[in-house]
């Protein structure tokens, strides 16, 4: 049977497709930012795989009975029936998408000057970490940092540096393992980590949560890989998963396939009560979160759909194959393939263009100058470091480019079409122009700078 994808398209909706000349246009009105750009000037948008899913037509459904009583609705009850069905954890707290998750649970965990150790943060974790008072801390394994090698695990912790921190002078308020590993190439997580963890974990009587935005690309990639695992269903992988912890923060705006929601989620009743209080003050009362029932009923629906082994088998089989163009087209790739997004190899690409010059942004930038392809940079524009005259002080360690693969979106020729653009501009990097920094805020720049090319 070939690695077809298990639905067919019964809604379309027209993509923008502009001249170079309009391209140009919109880039140099949007300062050079792909986040200034409006979407009825992108053609393909792989800027995220967030909240960018296609619903089915189950789920359209499914939200058209939501219930939108505001305690107690009949929504809330199907949607706390899946997530207790796949998490296993007694206390669980609707929210509108993963940050609000997040920042609840590091309130309530974190006193200040606190670690909390991760595989990799995400971005809005390791800002709500700071918020709270805390220290993020990133561990990734050593295999991690040879972007090239096929260790099957790359988004798995330093087991021996989680145990220094564990039992270092700095008081540890909780260890977070991201799943799968999206600041760190998208890059799985062993169950065979996450057991030596949650050991870790309990001999140091430290609480573990999940960060579980991905948690069925991740439980797809351990069948796939993992000695042991590979007679369970996904959906056995990931409840095994959450077993392992003590709960989890969810963004569900990926894996539910849907455009807004997540959940929090723990097994502690003190800190569980502590949580439904934030909660009800600052998201929503307990039944909805923040939430509207019709999206409490697509999200359920979502869930039950993710885990299908047809459906995560042709996503996986998408990205690697769009994974295997763009390596065909001499371009590197962050190995091996993941399944929510690719990252291009942008510096090693670019060699013209020092980091000071943000490689990444030049071939993001470039992505949508050539095809009206809209993607992101993980390098120097983003976790670079500047002095007040705009010197570079620090690098990023790697110059990548995101390519995030929206779930049920894209078809096969969308994914060729992306392909023919990065083969092109592999054609002559040399002529991919550097760029400087006009104007940036001092935090999360990359969402608001504007920059120009050299
Ligand atoms: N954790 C991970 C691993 C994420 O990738 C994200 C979001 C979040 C938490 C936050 O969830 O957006 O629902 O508040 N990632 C998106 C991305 C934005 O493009 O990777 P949220």
């Amino acid at each position: 049977m070939p690695l077809m994808e298990p639905y067919r398209v019964k809604v379309v909706e027209p993509i923008p497709i502009l001249t170079r000349a309009d391209r140009e246009a919109a880039m140099a009105r949007a300062g050079y930012n792909p986040f200034n750009l409006r979407a009825d000037e992108i053609t393909i948008d792989l800027l995220s795989d967030s909240g960018t899913g296609a619903l089915s037509a189950a789920q359209q459904a499914a939200g058209a009975i939501g219930d939108e009583t505001y305690a107690g609705s009949a929504s809330w009850f199907r949607f706390r029936e899946v997530v207790d069905e796949l998490t296993g954890y007694p206390h669980i707290f609707p929210v509108h998408q993963g940050r609000a998750a997040e920042r609840i649970l590091f309130n309530a965990l974190l006193e200040p000057g606190q670690l909390c150790v991760s595989n990799t943060h995400f971005d809005t974790t390791r800002a709500n970490v700071l918020l709270a008072g805390g220290k993020p801390v990133d561990l990734p394994c050593a295999a991690a940092a040879d972007l090239d090698s096929d260790h099957p695990f790359k988004g798995d912790i330093d087991l021996d540096a989680l145990r220094a921190a564990l039992e270092g002078p700095e008081s540890v308020g909780v260890v977070v393992m991201t799943i799968t590993n999206n600041g760190g190439g998208g890059q799985p997580v062993s169950m065979a980590n996450l057991t030596a963890v949650r050991d870790l974990c309990r001999e140091h009587g430290v609480p573990f949560f999940l960060d579980a935005a991905r948690f069925a690309e991740n439980a797809w990639l351990v069948v796939q890989r993992e000695p042991g695992w590979s007679d369970k269903t996904p959906a056995e992988v990931a409840r095994a998963a959450f077993e392992l912890a003590d709960g989890a923060v969810a963004s569900l705006k990926k894996d539910a396939i849907a455009h807004i929601g997540g959940f929090l989620a723990l097994r502690d009743p003190e800190l569980a009560a502590q949580c439904e209080l934030v909660l009800i003050a600052t998201e929503g009362f307990r039944t909805y979160g923040g939430l509207a029932g019709r999206d409490l009923e697509m999200l359920a629906q979502g869930l039950r759909e993710v885990v299908d082994p047809r459906y995560l088998a042709a996503r996986a089989a998408a990205t690697r194959y769009l994974g295997d163009l763009i390596k065909a087209a001499g371009v590197s790739i962050v190995e091996p393939a993941g399944i929510h997004a690719l990252y291009l190899n942008a510096g090693r690409l670019l060699t013209h263009l020092p980091p000071a010059q943000y490689p990444g942004h030049a071939l993001a930038t470039e992505l949508y100058l050539a095809g009206g392809i809209r993607c992101a940079e993980l390098g120097t524009l983003y976790l670079g470091e500047e002095d007040e005259n705009g010197v570079l002080l620090k690098a990023a360690p790697y110059e990548l480019v995101r390519l995030a693969i929206p779930r049920r979106v894209y078809t096969q020729s969308h994914l060729e079409y992306v392909a023919e653009v990065v083969g092109e501009i592999a054609k002559n990097p040399e002529r991919v122009p550097g760029y400087r920094m006009v104007s940036a805020p001092k935090l999360l720049r990359h969402f608001n700078c504007r920059v120009e090319p050299i």
